[in-house]
């Protein structure tokens, strides 16, 4: 047992987290906790772990940096391919569609849980690329991490970062700058990033598409189908869902069908 983080303090610590934002820490990854939490001890400027719960019941300015401070923001542009491939040609085909047929000329879209922004960007690039002239597009962004909204809202990305995308995507959609890339006004323009934590409700309605990939891999069952079920009520009666290939709505009690396509999995709703 830790001499830093005894077991009453674990229990304390991770129910708070639990409650405050869905994710759950096991006792395998205690080791996770306790490192993140060594590090805010020490910038809170506060003795204890104890004197540190004390402080966040308090602050809930600090709270919010502790949420940040546990958050995994590992992501990167044009992450799992046949995602996109899903999104290009099926689903944005299958909403024009049916867009058309109602004279609606918007698609909107919301990335939750979208860390530093690669995933709202590569949608954004892909849809100022293959969208028809007349059809516009809005897309949210959202994470509970502040820093990574910061560095989405900025789109600047070093050199090492912008790997997956192809050189006609870079140099259309990209300024070279100094050591990296900035992306470009007409790309930015089309996403609004936003502070949201998905244990509560966006207040989103009418969306077309959501995607929210290797977030719910954080949460227990209960904690993933009180969000599933917030993007229900998110989304339009013909919407679609994308959650990450290693995750699954499988056994769990939601209205959303399962949709195997050609290139990957995804979950529509068709009310
Ligand atoms: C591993 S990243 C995934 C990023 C991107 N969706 C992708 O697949 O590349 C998970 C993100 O979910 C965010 N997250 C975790 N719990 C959250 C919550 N309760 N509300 C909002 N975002 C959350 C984290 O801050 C992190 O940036």
């Amino acid at each position: 047992m830790s001499e830093f983080l005894g077991d009453v303090d674990f229990e304390k610590f991770r129910s708070l987290i639990y409650k405050e934002s869905g994710i759950t820490f096991s006792d395998t990854n205690r080791t996770i906790l306790e490192s993140r939490l060594r590090e805010r001890v020490k910038l809170a400027a506060v003795a204890t772990v104890g004197d540190y719960y004390n402080r966040i019941q308090k602050d809930s300015e600090e709270l919010k940096v502790l949420l940040d401070a546990v958050t995994t923001n590992l992501t990167r542009f044009f992450r799992n391919t046949a995602h996109f491939d899903t999104f290009i040609k099926f689903v944005i085909p299958d909403l024009l569609k049916c867009k058309a047929a109602k004279g609606d000329r918007e698609i909107r879209i919301w990335s939750a849980g979208c860390s530093t922004g690669e995933e709202p960007y590569t949608l954004a690039m892909i849809l100022k690329d293959i969208l028809p002239a007349g059809i516009s597009c809005k897309l949210v962004a959202s994470d509970i991490s502040l820093k990574c909204l910061i560095t989405g809202k900025e789109g600047f990305y070093p050199e090492t970062r912008v790997e997956g995308i192809s050189p006609q995507y870079l140099t259309r959609f990209f300024e070279k700058k100094g050591g990296g890339y900035q992306v470009k006004d007409e790309i930015r323009n089309l996403i609004r990033f936003d502070y949201h934590n998905l244990k509560n409700d966006s207040g989103l309605r009418n969306l077309d598409v959501v995607f929210c990939r290797n977030v719910l891999i954080y949460f227990d069952e209960a904690a993933q189908k009180a969000a599933v079920d917030r993007f229900w009520d998110a989304m339009s009666g013909h919407s679609f869902l994308f959650i990450g290939h290693s995750e699954s709505l499988f056994g769990m009690d939601t209205k959303f069908e399962f949709l195997k396509t050609e290139w990957a999995c995804i979950y529509k709703k068709f009310v």
